[in-house]
């Protein structure tokens, strides 16, 4: 699939089929995660992956009934471990590599689903407490995004961008 159609074609999804995702095209996401560019090439962050309806309940108790991470068979959550980054990069490192870090990661990872026929949301409205305590994550990673991951469970509108001429300055 054509690098540019695949961008043009992710669109966040919040409707998902009750359709499992295989296990090779998990993998390959996880995969392409791992590739993402990283601060000194530290990957300051960590990947969890939930699969037990239990657990995406609470995620939409802790996201703000965001009813969608219930219906996607697997949520993958991208957490800054701000660890990883602060011997090399002190302040900097955990107040914000490690954020990008996570970040990167997560949209290579949307990418890798949509060349798949997969579609995600990134959600990042949610109270990060209560995942972190429904999780049991431990308590040195702040989890960063909440990506549903999933078959279409519709066919998403695409939404409106600045025009180029607005967004892009010469310095
Ligand atoms: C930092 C960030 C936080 C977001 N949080 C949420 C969220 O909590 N729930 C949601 O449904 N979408 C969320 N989104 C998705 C955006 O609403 C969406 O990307 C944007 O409207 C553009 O639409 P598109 O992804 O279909 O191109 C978030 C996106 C980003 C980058």
């Amino acid at each position: 699939m054509d690098f540019f159609k695949i961008v043009e074609d992710r669109r966040s999804m919040r409707k998902y089929a009750n359709t499992p995702i295989e296990d090779e095209k998990l993998h390959k996401i996880l995969e392409t995660a791992n590739k993402a560019p990283s601060a000194g090439n530290l990957q300051g962050y960590e990947i969890y992956i939930v699969r037990k309806l239990e657990q995406r309940k609470a995620l939409v108790k802790a996201a703000m009934d965001q009813e969608f991470l219930a219906e996607a068979p697997v949520v993958l959550i991208f957490c800054a471990n701000p660890a990883r980054s602060v011997e090399k990069y002190g302040e900097r490192g955990t107040s914000l590599y490690a954020i990008q870090d996570a970040t990167i990661a997560c949209a290579y990872s949307q990418l890798a689903a949509k060349a798949q026929g997969l579609d995600s949301v990134w959600v990042g409205a949610f109270d990060e407490n209560a995942v972190s305590e429904s999780l049991h994550l431990p308590p040195e990673l702040r989890p960063i995004i909440l990506l549903p991951v999933g078959y279409a469970g519709k066919e998403p509108r695409p939404r409106p961008r600045r025009d180029l001429r607005d967004l892009i300055h010469e310095a």
